[in-house]
């Protein structure tokens, strides 16, 4: 991939940025701007070239969300002109002409757009248009086939923004991890992490399984498991039982409407529903942190979801106040990070869920081939 630095001379070039402004918007206001910040270093560098700066984005997963409100957050850091019309509308080909430098344009919810999803190569070339160099700054959605990641580079020169950059980077270093290493997996969907679990059982010291993966584990183990989401598939699990490096927590917190209690894993009830991992899960945790130089982390302990992120947040603090390099990832578990103003003492959060996980998984993605 090339930097956005081996573009050349940026004065007066329209540079077309994929960013990646999914956030949580709540009563019509931007609840977490982690990846608008995200995005900022090479917006203000292009803008500081005298670059024309056209920003990209997508919000949710269909045509129903408009990105205004994240055009409002955005203008804290920068000036803002926000179209809401259609790409194919001559009012956009317009605004862009007269695109002043400084001001930044950041089109309507992409997805709106039948020719994103579907990737056709006429919509590519159609966005293309737009500018004579295109920039991807969204790691986060760069897993996508969609024409705004892989299509338009088809047309124009095609480069890779800081925030891309960082993440390879900052990622790669588990492919060549210190040791002792130890990973960290929560959240639930076990059919996407599998490969994960698989690859880090060869190449991390220890494997730590929460979120709703661990109730998997404890029903092969042959507990009750109550109430809890269960993944039902031919996971490997057994195999992965015997191995040494997994560990699984040794209590749970469990509950039934609102009482709660914690509990060994082999001690839930058929009416409970585990939703977080307990104390002493996160005594053993911070014992084996104490002595690991490097952590890969992705996804929440617990029903994040639901209110159960204690167990997380403690861990997060233990991190953050560990010797260990770290890396720590998955939507749930950032906005913890954000929420707890961990960001510096951790050592990299991703932006990315989906991306991150196969970008561990695969070591490339959709989006970062399309730039090579
Ligand atoms: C994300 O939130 O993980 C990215 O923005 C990708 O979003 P998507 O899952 O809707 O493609």
């Amino acid at each position: 991939m090339k930097s956005i630095k081996e573009a050349g001379p940026l004065s007066g070039k329209r540079v077309i940025v994929r960013v990646d402004f999914n956030v949580p918007i709540v009563n019509g206001k931007v609840r977490d701007d982690f990846r608008i910040r995200k995005a900022l270093p090479t917006i203000e560098y292009l803008k500081n070239k005298g670059a024309k700066v056209i920003l990209i984005a997508h919000l949710g997963e269909d045509e129903k969300e408009s990105l205004e409100p994240v055009a409002k957050a955005l203008k804290k850091y920068t000036p803002v002109l926000f179209l809401k019309e259609s790409i194919f509308s001559q009012a956009i080909d317009n605004a862009i002409l007269e695109h002043k430098k400084g001001t930044v344009i950041l089109l309507e919810n992409i997805r709106r757009e039948k020719g994103e999803k579907d990737n056709t190569s006429s919509f590519g070339r159609a966005l293309s248009r737009f500018g004579d160099i295109y920039v991807n700054d969204a790691f986060s959605v760069s897993h996508r086939v969609h024409a705004s990641i892989i299509g338009i580079p088809k047309h124009i020169p095609g480069y890779a923004g800081f925030q891309l950059l960082d993440e390879v980077k900052n990622l790669s270093l588990a492919f060549e991890p210190k040791h002792p290493f130890l990973f960290i997996l929560g959240g639930a969907k076990f059919e996407t992490k599998v490969p994960l679990i698989k690859k880090f059982m060869r190449d991390a010291d220890k494997v730590f399984i929460g979120g709703a993966l661990m109730n998997t584990f404890f029903k092969t183990k042959g507990y009750e498991v109550g109430q809890s989401l269960v993944d039902e598939g031919n996971f490997g699990i057994p195999k992965l039982l015997k191995d040494e490096k997994l560990l699984l927590p040794s209590d749970v917190e469990v509950a039934v409407g609102k009482t709660h209690r914690c509990v060994s894993p082999d001690q839930v009830r058929d009416t409970e529903t585990i939703v977080d991992v307990g104390p002493k899960t996160i005594a053993e945790l911070q014992a084996v942190i104490a002595n690991t130089k490097f952590i890969l982390w992705n996804g929440p302990l617990g029903k994040y979801e639901s209110g159960f992120g204690g167990a997380t947040e403690k861990l997060l603090k233990i991190i953050a106040s560990s010797k260990a390099q770290s890396i720590i990832g998955g939507g749930d578990t950032v906005a913890l990070v954000d929420k707890l103003k961990l960001e510096k003492k951790l050592g990299f959060v991703s932006t990315g869920g989906g991306a991150t996980l196969e970008f561990l998984a695969k070591g490339t993605l959709p989006g970062i081939k399309a730039l090579k």
